[in-house]
């Protein structure tokens, strides 16, 4: 336990070293829908830099909304790490995820249309580091 805080910690600060403020490792989202498992997130490692602007793209129903939820810290995934600025969001107590969620991220989500067809977008930001993600398709 004190280990694996020791560890987290240790590469929280290499991360922030590097200028690396969202870095996922393995991050996974299951849905249970009776029988069924829906990974609309699997297996997912992105690192993202203080001030990059970033796209994530993809069919629709291949997790985007979903994986941006879980940056935007809206949604906690079901296996997986998230860093957020040197910090390991499953570590935060409720009060820091609240700061975090009030202070540092801004979330959009809006739709919009070419001739007849919708376009369901988001934006999620880190206001202190200039990060953007930008979801559509
Ligand atoms: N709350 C939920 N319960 C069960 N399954 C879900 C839930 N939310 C999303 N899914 C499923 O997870 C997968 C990914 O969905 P998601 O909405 O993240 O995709 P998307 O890439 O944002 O799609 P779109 O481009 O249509 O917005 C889909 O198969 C979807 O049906
Ligand atoms: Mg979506």
């Amino acid at each position: 336990m004190a280990q694996a805080l020791t560890e987290s910690v240790n590469r929280g600060e290499q991360l922030k070293r590097d200028g690396i403020v969202i870095r996922t490792y393995d991050l996974w989202k299951t849905y249970i829908m009776g029988d069924q498992e829906i990974n609309a997130v699997s297996g997912c490692d992105i690192e993202i830099k203080r001030g990059e602007y970033v796209a994530i793209m993809g069919p629709s129903g291949s997790g985007k909304s979903t994986l941006m939820n879980l940056i935007g810290c809206l949604d906690t995934p079901s296996r997986g790490e998230y860093y957020i600025n040197g910090r390991l969001v499953s570590d935060m107590t409720d009060d820091e995820l609240a700061r975090i969620r009030n202070k540092e991220i801004g979330f959009v989500g809006f739709a919009t249309r070419k001739s007849d067809s919708y376009f369901r977008r988001s934006i999620c930001w880190l206001a202190p580091h200039r990060c953007i993600m930008w979801s559509c398709r």
